[in-house]
């Protein structure tokens, strides 16, 4: 089996063993390389007719072993079986249980899937660093002027990275939401450095003092942020074994 180069703060971990407690995100890594038949035998029907719509076999067998693990690990929390949870989705397609149980977001990139778990909403972005010659195109579309500002001011490599880190993290902060692409990008502004902040809102909706940003970058070819509305999160991170 492939091996995918993950940072070794993502403790190999089964599904089921951690507990999940106020003011934690579980973050768990999925290697999307593993036994797509095995995980893929607990998606429901509806996910088996989404299944049948892709065109190509790596592409059915990511989303068996991704929607397979995300069954695996949430049942972990709910103590009941992979094909007994139950999905349901708000108005813009965000996935959440439909039993009560934690929030939860997933996002995949190349051979990877990440998936956050907490008693908090979530919004989690998770992106394959790759060369992108329309970098400063994608940037002045959907960055906010200050964020296009401060990505402008970077050059080479700390560029290409600044731009992943801005796109994920702003990401992660539609995706806590559940907006999807119906929220303008440039009412809210992230950082693009090191630490991961959520700067300013401009829509007078949500108060960024409110929010945390975090960094869940698994491996050294990704780039991974999570957004929640929460202070003080600490974040735990896992590789799930059974993938
Ligand atoms: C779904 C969406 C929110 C994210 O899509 P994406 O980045 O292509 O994909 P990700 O892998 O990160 O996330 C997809 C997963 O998010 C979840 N999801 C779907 N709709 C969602 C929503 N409205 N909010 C949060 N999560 C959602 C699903 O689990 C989905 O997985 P699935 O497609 O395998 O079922 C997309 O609709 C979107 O809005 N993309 C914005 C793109 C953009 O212009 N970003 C600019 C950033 S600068």
């Amino acid at each position: 089996m492939e091996e995918l180069a993950l940072h070794d703060t993502f403790a190999v971990t089964r599904a089921g063993s951690p507990t999940l407690v106020d003011g934690e995100l579980h973050v768990w890594a999925v290697p999307l390389t593993g036994d797509a038949e095995r995980l893929g035998a607990n998606l429901s029907k509806a996910e088996n007719q989404r299944l049948s719509r892709f065109h190509f076999a790596d592409h059915r067998r990511r989303f068996q072993i991704g929607h397979g693990a995300l069954r695996l690990i949430l049942a972990g929390y709910l103590g009941c079986g992979p094909a007994d949870v139950e999905f349901a989705a708000g108005p813009r397609g965000k996935p959440f249980l439909a039993a009560p149980g934690p929030h939860f977001n997933l996002s995949h990139s190349g051979k990877l899937a990440l998936i956050g778990v907490s008693k908090t909403e979530v919004g989690l972005d998770v992106e394959k660093v790759r060369r992108l010659d329309s970098l400063t195109e994608i940037a002045r579309k959907h960055f906010s002027p200050s964020e296009f500002a401060a990505l402008d001011a970077l050059q080479g490599e700390a560029r290409e990275l600044a731009f992943y880190r801005c796109w994920t993290r702003k990401e992660a902060y539609i995706k806590a939401l559940g907006e999807g692409l119906s929220m303008p990008l440039d009412v809210f502004d992230v950082s693009l450095c090191d630490e991961p902040r959520l700067v300013a809102i401009r829509d007078g909706k949500e108060d960024a003092a409110k929010w945390s940003m975090l960094d869940v970058s698994p491996g050294p070819e990704f780039v991974g942020a999570a957004a929640m509305r929460a202070l003080g999160v600490r974040v735990q991170r896992y590789r799930l074994a059974d993938a």
